[in-house]
């Protein structure tokens, strides 16, 4: 029982705490965080020392196909999801956010949809030619892509598109941001004196790709490879256990080790399902007011929600999933966790549970 009654009118209030158990959210360390769940050493993904990893700096950006028919309908819905276009040509458009990177989104416009990938970028030529030679594909010049630079798409073993991409010209760091910190009073700390918040309603501006993920059938095939070949550790495994009591992975979220400094918690992750497809893809936004403001916006323009508002357990992202007007679906997100080499990698068992913290119930639709 969650309340405690006092027995006598005249028992004291405890001075160390309040008779109900309220609900509470902390910031913890990861370890002591993750200190009841079993960890996972590094021996699971690192599998031959004498192999040279292709170095992926960072996720840049995703590469969809869409019909013809519905590009109209797509470039109203990714402005209104906070996109803007950057550049468009007969054969595609090129959709940015207010980061560093020219472009999040690349849109070709085709006949069938189709998901080309999300876009990798490595640290090298070098690199990029390993890419090459592992998908023993070409590289190509991004001749009309903003900032230019060069790509090759290799196909992991289930037969999805991996791009990756090197010597693209950053964008200029705007010297503006749409979205500024807002002072917020709690009911301890009251900075905000004398000032009030005031807000523009609109759509919440993309700032960048965060990650994007994939439903699959191998887990191990695609562990092995994701691991094996490119700095992709994972922060957290998720295992299914049969009635004997066998524990086997089923979904895994990644990051791109880059030793010391601290990365999202994840930039890709695949789970094992009955459909293979590409699940969803992430982009960040600036606070809970511009994600709340952004999902009015997109609900009342009569775009179809999938889950959201809630905060995922796994990374900690408070999140909001839509589908675009083609069926694949995009987030938004914020407040993401950062990990390091030194932030264990837990596992723990999948399950609604493992998804949010708070949110409505996931619906069937998420789950496909
Ligand atoms: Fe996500």
């Amino acid at each position: 029982m969650d309340y405690q009654i006092p027995t006598s009118s005249t028992q004291d209030r405890p001075t160390d705490g309040h008779n109900v158990i309220p609900n509470s959210g902390r910031t913890v360390p990861a370890p002591i965080a993750m200190e009841d769940i079993e960890h996972v050493a590094p021996t699971r993904w690192s599998y031959s020392p004498s192999v040279t990893k292709i170095k992926i700096t960072k996720v840049s950006h995703m590469r969809y196909r869409h019909p013809s028919s519905g590009i109209d309908d797509l470039i109203t819905f990714l402005l209104d999801f906070g996109m803007e276009v950057v550049k468009r040509t007969e054969k595609a458009i090129w959709f940015g956010g207010y980061g560093i990177d020219q472009y999040v989104y690349y849109a070709e416009i085709g006949e069938e949809k189709e998901f080309l990938g999300g876009s990798w970028e490595v640290e090298s030529w070098e690199d990029l030619e390993r890419a090459s030679k592992l998908g023993n594909s070409q590289i190509i010049e991004l001749k009309d892509a903003p900032g230019g630079g060069h790509l090759t798409t290799v196909r992991d073993p289930e037969g999805f598109p991996v791009n990756f991409v090197y010597g693209a010209t950053p964008r200029p760091q705007p010297t503006k941001q749409p979205a500024e910190a807002l002072q917020v009073n709690d009911e301890f700390s009251k900075p905000r004196k004398g000032a009030f918040q005031r807000f523009q309603p609109g759509p919440a501006a993309v700032h960048k790709l965060g990650h994007f993920g994939l439903t699959i059938h191998d887990f191990e095939l695609q562990f092995q490879w994701y691991t094996s070949h490119f700095n992709l550790v994972p922060s957290d495994i998720l295992y299914a256990q049969d009635d004997s009591g066998q524990k086997s992975d089923v979904a895994a979220f990644l990051h791109v080790d880059r030793g010391k400094e601290y990365v999202d918690h994840h930039s890709f992750f695949f789970s094992v399902a009955a459909a293979q497809h590409v699940h969803h893809s992430s982009f960040e936004v600036h606070d809970y007011d511009s994600q709340n403001m952004g999902h009015y916006w997109l609900k009342q323009k009569g775009y179809k929600p999938v889950w959201g508002l809630g905060r995922h357990k796994l990374g900690s992202q408070i999140f909001d999933y839509w589908w675009d007007p083609n069926g694949f679906m995009v987030e938004h997100y914020i407040d993401g966790d950062l990990v390091n080499e030194n932030t264990p990698t837990g596992r723990q068992p999948a399950g609604d549970e493992s998804l949010a913290v708070w949110s409505e119930p996931v619906p069937a639709t998420f789950l496909d």
